[in-house]
């Protein structure tokens, strides 16, 4: 607690120092989400309020005021009430949000808009993500309405506004010592729920069995949501990228395309493991999946401080077009293939993005039109896939509907990369013999 306590101080002080003179920053908590009448989603606190604070309650507000005498760091959370309490949990109150979180002031969110106009009011700039929530662009004019409506008092209203986004989001972009390990803690997690929804899988099961065994897992290992939807996708379903129906039954001879992670403490893993329903690779899924594991081995090597982002996507591309060449599924020579882009009609997404708070992280890719150069400390997924519809006529029927792809977490070093997402069956030979194990246990 103590170690991040420091951390989300040394942010917002980095992120204060980057800011320009005579700013202020308004970050806000995330707002409840209604799931169906008065009923709500899980709360998750808003990544970039999060990322500042570690403060997880909703109704807060964080104001960042670099160089203000009175005090820099100002949160605005909700005050401590019995009834409230006794219905929903505990909350801190700002006495102790300031004491705890190390802040310069706190007030209760009911004061908001009373103290909010005087902190903007003479600064210049105003740093928030603007056209990110409605509710939250109206509140920030309404309180720049209320300076306006004093300048015959000699009120200065600010003269400019600013996306916040950019200066935090390169902060969020390199991952500390501490976001690594609850990175690798999320992995490991994830790996248990895939190893599980593998040694599962067997014909005559429901999609959504597998997703049952991944959710347990994650619930087990101390995680409270997935980092996204998981995709539990067999046969055909595998070709639909963002599959999760996940309600269909599981048949003999179908691939199953499981892309599943947790989030764990705020951190998002992200894994794709493809394998064969019944434990054994027909020649098809075989040939496919051996060229798309090749692919995932290239572009991991190409992850390396100093690359370009797009090297890893790359070299994805080129062992790919080479591989569907060498299977009859692509016409032409290599560098043709790749330049007239064949590839997409099999491999339509990029290699990989961003992972981290969100499981598709922030962060530019380009710099001034040009892809920008890993760095130690970003991690990146590297997620190849060959995807071959069941309506592409222009194949053999024998290959229509095998959908592949293998995803991994890779954390760029200074020196190389480290594949944070390890210990599930990945060749052909681990998910075989990982899977003709399972099925003697299940018949002992
Ligand atoms: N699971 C979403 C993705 O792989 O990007
Ligand atoms: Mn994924
Ligand atoms: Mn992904």
């Amino acid at each position: 607690m103590i170690q991040d306590r420091q951390e989300y101080k040394q942010r917002r002080t980095e992120l204060m120092a980057q800011m320009e003179s005579n700013s202020i920053a308004l970050i806000a908590a995330a707002p409840a989400r209604t799931r169906s009448n008065d009923t709500e989603y899980y709360y998750r606190q808003n990544s970039d309020f999060y990322y500042l604070t570690g403060f997880e309650e909703q109704n807060a507000l964080l104001a960042l005021i670099p160089g203000r005498k009175q005090g820099e760091v100002v949160l605005f959370c909700q005050e401590k009430d019995k009834l409230k309490e006794l219905w929903t949990g505990v909350l801190m109150g700002p006495d102790a949000a300031r004491e705890q979180f190390d802040l310069d002031d706190a007030y209760p969110s009911a004061d908001i808009d009373d103290i909010v106009p005087g902190l903007i009011e003479g600064r210049e700039r105003v740093y928030y993500s603007m056209g990110q929530d409605n509710r939250f662009d109206e509140r920030v004019m309404d309180w720049v309405k209320v300076i306006r409506a004093k300048a015959k008092l000699g009120a200065h209203p600010p003269g400019e506004f600013l996306v916040l986004d950019h200066l935090l989001h390169e902060l969020r972009l390199i991952k500390s010592k501490h976001e690594i390990e609850l990175m690798q803690r999320a992995a490991e997690i994830s790996a248990e729920g895939h190893r599980q929804a593998m040694a599962a899988c067997e014909p005559g099961v429901y999609e959504y069995t597998l997703e049952a065994e991944l959710n347990y897992a994650f619930t087990r290992g101390g995680s409270r949501s997935p980092a996204y939807c998981s995709i539990v996708a067999a046969g055909e379903n595998s070709c639909i990228l963002h599959y999760d129906r996940n309600d269909a039954e599981i048949k003999d001879g179908d691939l199953v395309l499981i892309d599943a992670g947790c989030e764990y403490k705020y951190y998002a893993s992200d894994i794709t493991r493809t394998f064969p329903a019944n434990g054994k690779f027909n020649q098809q899924q075989k040939a496919i999946y051996e060229l798309v594991l090749k692919a995932q081995y290239a572009a991991i090597e190409a992850v390396q401080p100093g690359a370009a982002w797009d090297a890893p996507h790359n070299a994805s591309v080129r062992v790919i077009t080479q591989g569907l060449i060498k299977l009859g599924l692509i016409k032409g020579t290599l560098n043709a293939a790749i330049k007239r882009e064949a590839y997409r009609d099999f491999y339509m997404h990029k290699v990989g993005h961003w992972i981290g708070i969100d499981v598709h992280d922030v962060g530019d890719y380009k710099i001034d039109e040009e892809w920008r150069l890993l760095e130690p400390g970003m991690v990146t997924t590297i997620e190849p896939g060959i995807y071959i519809s069941p309506d592409n006529k222009s194949v053999p029927k024998k290959w229509r509907g095998i959908g592949v792809r293998i995803e991994d977490d890779v954390l760029v070093m200074k020196k190389g990369n480290r594949v944070l997402t390890t210990g599930i069956p990945k060749t052909v030979d681990e998910i075989e013999t990982f899977m003709a194990q399972a099925k003697k246990s299940r018949a002992a």
